[in-house]
């Protein structure tokens, strides 16, 4: 087989050139994935051309192999596990490829101490609970939302007394909590589910649950634990994962896993003599270069400056709303549990100007981002010029359509809700489009007539 000489193939050097392109475009125009991007990396680079791999678990022998970056990985999971309150002496965990694969882990431990278990979450859960459940074997009940798209907490008590009754009445019970969930960012709240357990009549030694915090753990558990919904290990969580890829703004995809070592099932870290470390993670060679970028998020911002964002995004969200709202543009958000307004999920919001509109029903997010370029070289914020329009995108290949189905359900219920409030001006008056102008944040939003 010939080689390639990338740094002389033109055309693998055009390759690549359009794909930056496109990527640059796409960053301005990005609809639908709340991602942030304001994480500046370059420090970092020198670094990438090196393998890293974190073959094992971070916890116990590293083995022989030096190739890795388990110091910085063990640092953020612990700076993680302090965020949602685990207990310094009980925690586990590692960063894995993405939330899928956490709840995956945190699923496969608590099948491994509960062979029989059922997994419980509710239609709003993300489709990978589904899906891992698949994989694992392992029963699924899915329970209604409500009207705020939070599991129905006196179904949840239902589906589980019934199913325990009359031949599985020792069943333990692994519940799958959303928090955040894809569409809307409704939090189940963790106490509640426990209340609805403890109604259904399931021990407290027979539960697992399992918080899905991938877009909301970090600037949820950055809030006062009294004033927004519990979420975390103090709340009664008994595994978090939260994505690096997302508020965080690592550009990778990845996610940090948290689990209380208590929980975890014995005999799950058999050492392998190969690389020398435990074997408890769901691949073997993991990436060591994720763990140092969201290392370096936590350098980068520290709890303040993490903060600091979600603070800025939540107020970015609720004035958009509001500005949505007041050309008649049929905007929504979760009402905040205190008064200083929580949004539903604040990485969701819009900050430099990016905004995501991701289907007809006019679902949208945005995220942190890094200055764009304007379309108007003379504003004092912009420094460079728009990128250029790629060519069309190809035809959506089959199946594609699904993701638009399931984004529509969810924001039906959302409408539903907002009916049970009375008509808006909103509900009264729609918009024929919407324009954003080249700069600045939520004052992007202008009414065209
Ligand atoms: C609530 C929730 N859970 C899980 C996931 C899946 O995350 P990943 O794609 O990193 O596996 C997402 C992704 O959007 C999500 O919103």
């Amino acid at each position: 087989m010939t080689a390639v000489n990338t740094t002389a193939d033109p055309l693998a050097l055009a390759a690549l050139d359009k794909l930056a392109a496109d990527l640059r475009y796409h960053a301005t125009n990005n609809v639908g994935f709340p991602d942030a991007t304001d994480l500046d990396v370059r420090p970092l680079l020198p670094l990438l051309g090196t393998l890293l791999n974190n073959v094992g678990a971070p916890f116990g022998p590293a083995g022989p192999y030096r190739g890795h970056s388990k110091r910085f990985e063990l640092a953020v999971v612990q700076q993680t596990a302090d965020l949602f309150r685990a207990p310094w002496d009980d925690r586990w965990g590692y960063i894995t490829s993405g939330a899928t694969e956490g709840t995956h882990c945190a699923l496969w431990q608590a099948r491994t101490r509960f062979p029989n278990a059922v997994v419980v979450a509710s239609t709003a859960a993300h489709y990978g609970v589904a899906r891992v459940a698949d994989m694992l074997r392992m029963p699924l009940l899915t329970v209604p939302t409500d009207d705020r798209d939070e599991i129905d907490y006196a179904a949840l008590t239902d589906r589980v007394r019934r199913y325990r009754l009359p031949r599985r009445r020792r069943v333990p019970v692994v519940v799958v909590a959303s928090v955040g969930t894809t569409m809307t960012e409704a939090v189940d709240d963790v106490r509640k589910i426990h209340a609805a357990l403890d109604t259904a009549g399931v021990p407290g030694d027979a539960r697992w649950v399992h918080a899905d915090a991938a877009l909301a753990g970090v600037p949820l558990g950055l809030l006062d634990p009294d004033t927004r919904p519990g979420f975390d290990f103090a709340d009664g969580a008994t595994s978090i994962v939260v994505s690096g890829h997302k508020f965080l703004s690592v550009p990778m995809p990845c996610a940090v896993l948290v689990v209380l070592d208590s929980a975890r099932p014995a005999g799950h870290d058999r050492l392998v003599s190969y690389t020398g470390s435990l074997d408890e993670t769901v691949t073997g060679s993991r990436s060591g270069h994720a763990p140092l970028m969201l290392w370096w998020a936590w350098q980068v911002w520290g709890l303040d400056g993490l903060r600091q964002r979600a603070t800025t995004a939540r107020a970015l969200a609720a004035a958009t709303t509001a500005r949505l709202d007041a050309i008649g543009w049929p905007a929504w958000r979760h009402p905040s549990p205190s008064p200083s307004c929580w949004t539903g999920h604040p990485a969701r919001c819009w900050t430099n100007g990016r905004s995501a509109w991701t289907a007809p029903e006019h679902t949208w997010s945005a995220c942190p981002a890094r200055p764009r370029p304007c379309s108007t070289p003379s504003s004092p914020t912009c420094t460079t010029s728009s990128p250029a329009k790629p060519d069309p995108p190809q035809p959506m290949p089959s199946g594609c359509g699904q993701q638009f189905r399931v984004r529509t359900r969810t924001t039906s219920r959302v409408r539903r809700w907002r009916h049970t409030r009375g008509p808006s001006r909103a509900e009264r008056c729609y918009p024929t489009r919407v324009r954003r102008s080249s700069h600045g944040a939520a004052s992007d939003v202008t009414a065209v007539a």
